[in-house]
This record gives C-alpha cells, sequence and structure tokens, in this order.
C-alpha cells in the first residue's frame, strides 16, 4: 500500500504573520489527514516554519535546490543546509522553473540527482503544455522528463523519490485536469517504470497537480494510481488544504 501524500507548494508567497497562521491553522486540523502531510515554504521561512511543525507530524521541504553543497553561487541554497534546517523534501523540475528560469532536462536530472546525494527526497514534476496536449504527444513529453532522470540515476532511485504530474495549462488556471485525464496519464507513468522495475512502480507515490482544490480532491484522489497531490494556491488556506489532505481515499 502506498502511503498517499499532500505537500503545499507555497511558491513565492508569505510574511511572518501569514506564515505563522497558516501553520496554527494546518497543525489544529492534523487529527484529521489521511495522508503525509508536507510543507514547501519559501527558503526565509523554513526555519520559522520548522519551529512550528514541533512534533505535529508535517514534513518539511523547499521548492528549489542547487545542484552544488557549498562556494561561491551567489544567491543559491544547498542541500546540506537544506537539511540543517530540518527538510526531507525538494520541489525539482517544477513547470514554473522549466518555463522562467530555464531549467532543461538535463538541469532537472543534475539537481536530483543532488537532492538524492544529500540524503533528500525529490518531489519531480513533469507534464506538458496545452500545445503539447493538443498536438497528442503528452505521454511523448512526460516520458522524456522521466527518461532524464531514468538515463542519470537509475530506476532504482525512484524508490527515494515522488513524481508530481503537472499538466502546465492546470497549474494555477483554475482548469483541473479530469479524474480520468490524471488516472490516464499516471497510469502511463507507472506503467513505463514498471517496464524496468514493477516493484519501484507499485511502491511509487505519484502526485497529481493543477487546480487541486477542496471541491475536485476527492475524486481526484479516489483514482487508483493517483497517491495525493501537489498543491499551489489551495495550499495558502489551512481550511482548504485540509480539506484536502483528509479527502477521501480510494
Ligand atoms: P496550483 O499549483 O494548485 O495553484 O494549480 C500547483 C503547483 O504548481 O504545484
Amino acid at each position: 500500500m502506498r502511503q498517499p501524500m499532500v505537500a503545499g507548494n507555497w511558491k513565492m508567497n508569505g510574511s511572518s504573520d501569514s506564515v505563522k497562521e497558516l501553520m496554527n491553522g494546518i497543525k489544529a486540523g492534523m487529527g484529521g489527514v489521511n495522508a503525509e502531510v508536507v510543507v514547501c515554504p519559501p527558503f526565509v521561512y523554513i526555519p520559522s516554519v520548522a519551529d512550528a511543525i514541533g512534533d505535529s507530524g508535517i514534513k518539511l521541504g523547499a521548492q528549489n535546490m542547487c545542484d552544488q553543497d557549498a562556494g561561491a553561487f551567489t544567491g543559491e541554497v544547498s542541500g546540506p543546509m537544506l537539511k540543517d534546517v530540518g527538510c526531507e523534501y525538494v520541489i525539482i523540475g517544477h513547470s514554473e522553473r522549466r518555463a522562467m528560469y530555464g531549467e532543461t532536462d538535463e538541469v532537472t536530472a543534475i539537481k536530483y540527482g543532488a537532492v538524492l546525494k544529500n540524503g533528500l527526497k525529490p518531489i519531480f514534476c513533469i507534464g506538458e503544455t496545452l500545445e503539447e496536449r493538443e498536438q497528442g504527444i503528452t505521454e511523448q513529453v512526460v516520458g522524456r522528463q522521466i527518461d532524464a532522470i531514468l538515463n542519470s540515476d537509475g530506476v532504482a532511485s525512484l524508490a527515494n523519490a515522488v513524481l508530481a504530474y503537472e499538466p502546465v495549462w492546470a497549474i494555477g488556471t483554475g482548469k483541473t485536469a479530469s479524474p480520468e485525464q490524471a488516472q490516464e496519464v499516471h497510469a502511463f507513468i507507472r506503467n513505463k517504470i514498471a517496464e524496468q522495475d514493477k516493484v519501484i512502480a507499485e511502491g511509487l507515490r505519484i502526485l497529481y497537480g493543477g487546480s487541486m482544490n477542496s471541491a475536485n480532491a476527492a475524486e481526484l484522489r479516489s483514482q487508483p494510481d493517483i497517491d495525493g497531490g501537489l498543491i499551489g494556491g489551495a495550499s495558502l488556506k489551512a481550511e482548504d488544504f485540509l480539506v484536502i489532505c483528509s479527502a477521501g481515499q480510494g
């Protein structure tokens, strides 16, 4: 049985006060969740969120990481630093980083390897643009993005990783993939991994991301190959995030 996961990607949002309030809200509702709950704050708030987490069982993640461990890399944050402040997960390959910060398949693969090398777990994001979906090449695109990490780190590396299928056209748009659309791609991903290693594929958590919210979470989470969600906008309100974290699991 795969343990479901719901991870909040706060992106570049929040303030000292709002982060405190959000954490208090999430902690108050942890009794009802049926998933591993992860929050990924902006770097500067990670230490205060780590304090707030206490013994609540909430896990901590970062949104990005440098592939180098230390040195003259102005503006970057390394794996050892993230470990030092209590992170367990790191989001890698988010479509915003791919589109706005030039992260190619090659860059995402290097970062993925660096996360693992540091004893952290990547939440590796993949997904097609609207244009690619309309061209009917969703599986090629997602397949290519996964091949980048399979070719560099091998299928066994997925034992310590989580994948997140996030169709770019669904991120922040309010346009969610239908449960059937999402399940179809999730099944493709699991089958692709199974061609190399059935046991790894069976144990691999594949999250859905892209306008998942309190209204559609239960149906998405009930799909057989959807093991939870990577949540942007709806993770910024404790009440909405908690509904997603406790949505009925199939
Ligand atoms: P969204 O973002 O939930 O706001 O669509 C998801 C993500 O980018 O991870």
